[in-house]
């Protein structure tokens, strides 16, 4: 199924003309689908995403419009996170004390991953413990707090609510990035954390028991990711398992958990390049059957930021540029395209029960620009404070 035949990066005018139109529309749909109160909604017209914001998505496209240069728009973003925690304190600081206690509180009762555009829990079933997103937005604002030298205070109280809720439940099985496999402790989701945790105590914003809890709690993640979470010198999927997983990328870059030149980090971008990229589309992980399996733009560009952070620009340029021949009608980016289907006889169940699959999602085109941006392709140098996380980034 892989497809290393591709030619060399062509770095033509043409495709510059396209990547800066896509990079246009796509800041242009974010800003004007950015609700007052900051929220990204997910995908404005999917039927089941539509009316909601999660912290997974919207996280990222803060990274990417801060990245951009959209000061405003991220910390828009930051204040909905931010009022949805402060606004949440007594059910989150009851969590923490039950959990401290050794009553971890049913799944139910933790935090949801998506929320009303407005804030509020969703009234719609959803697959909703996730605990990542949670550590992206710490992540995310740490980022953007380094790049443009921004204070934390007015985010003071969400961050150290955020910071006690991921202490207290980073071991917890949930559902992962694609709210799926809930049994298990996922790797991806432990990087999130870790990285979330990590670059929050680096701004040197937390108060010290804060900064203590959350450094100890890095060294766990780390410890227990080097025991349990690498196989074949590659990241795995969850805890003690050989499979893959495309969304282990971001644990690379842009998040920095682990060092791209690093042998697991080289391990898990060129596992991801064999076993889920075709002709540069890559899958999410190889059972996938959402929508068939088909491949995200999205991931293509994590990938990219990948081979970006480890001085492949060439092969970075190549997945922006696949990721640029998904849009359609020249600019709208989808959640995936139907190509190279890894199990195509569910693609017709899934349009059945919701239509067809999202386009556009906010977070194809936040990771379009965020890709476009590293490569320097667009008006603003990225000024990313990736260097945040200095020690043990090798496993
Ligand atoms: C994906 C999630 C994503 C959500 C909203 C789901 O299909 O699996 O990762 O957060 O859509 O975009």
């Amino acid at each position: 199924m892989i497809d290393k035949s591709m030619p060399g990066s062509a770095v033509t005018s043409n495709g510059d003309a396209a990547v800066h139109s896509i990079v246009q529309a796509s800041t242009e749909l974010i800003l004007e689908q950015q609700t007052p109160g900051g929220a990204y909604p997910a995908s404005p017209s999917f039927s089941a995403y539509a009316g909601y914001c999660w912290f997974r998505d919207g996280s990222y496209i803060a990274d990417a419009m801060s990245a951009a240069g959209h000061i405003d728009s991220a910390e828009r973003f930051f204040d909905w996170c931010s009022n949805v925690l402060t606004s949440r304190s007594g059910r989150i600081r009851h969590i923490v004390a039950e959990s401290l206690a050794g009553r971890p509180p049913a799944d139910e009762q933790m935090l949801p991953t998506r929320f009303t555009l407005e804030g509020d829990d969703g009234n719609d079933e959803w697959w909703d413990f996730q605990l990542d997103g949670y550590g992206t937005w710490l992540w995310a604002l740490a980022e953007h707090s380094a790049r443009y030298g921004r204070p934390l205070e007015r985010w003071a109280e969400a961050i150290a609510l955020t910071v006690d809720y991921l202490a207290c439940s980073w071991d917890r099985p949930c559902y992962d990035w694609w709210e799926e496999a809930a049994q298990h402790v996922h790797v991806s989701t432990l990087g999130c954390i870790s990285s979330g945790l990590a670059s929050i105590v680096a701004t040197g914003h937390l108060e010290e028991t804060s900064a203590l809890r959350s450094t100890e709690t890095v060294e766990l993640i780390r410890r227990r990711v080097q025991n349990d979470g690498v196989r074949n010198t590659h990241l795995t999927k969850w805890l003690g398992t050989d499979a893959l997983d495309a969304s282990l990328l971001a644990l690379i870059a842009p998040m920095n958990f682990l060092e791209p030149v690093s042998p697991v980090g080289k391990g898990t971008v060129s596992a991801v390049e064999e076993q889920l990229t075709v002709n540069n589309g890559v899958h999410r992980y190889l059972t996938d059957s959402y929508y068939g399996g088909g491949q995200w733009p999205l991931l293509s560009c994590f990938l990219g930021l990948a081979q970006e952070a480890a001085g492949n620009r060439p092969r970075a340029r190549e997945l922006l540029d696949w990721a640029a021949s998904t849009a359609r009608g020249g600019t709208e980016l989808p959640e995936q395209v139907e190509d190279n289907l890894l199990d195509a006889e569910y693609l017709q169940p899934w349009i059945d029960r919701w239509g067809p699959s999202a386009s556009p999602l906010l977070w194809s085109h936040a990771m379009f620009i965020r890709l476009a941006t590293a490569l320097d392709i667009t008006r603003h140098t990225d000024r990313s404070a990736s260097g945040l996380q200095t020690n043990e980034k090798g496993l």
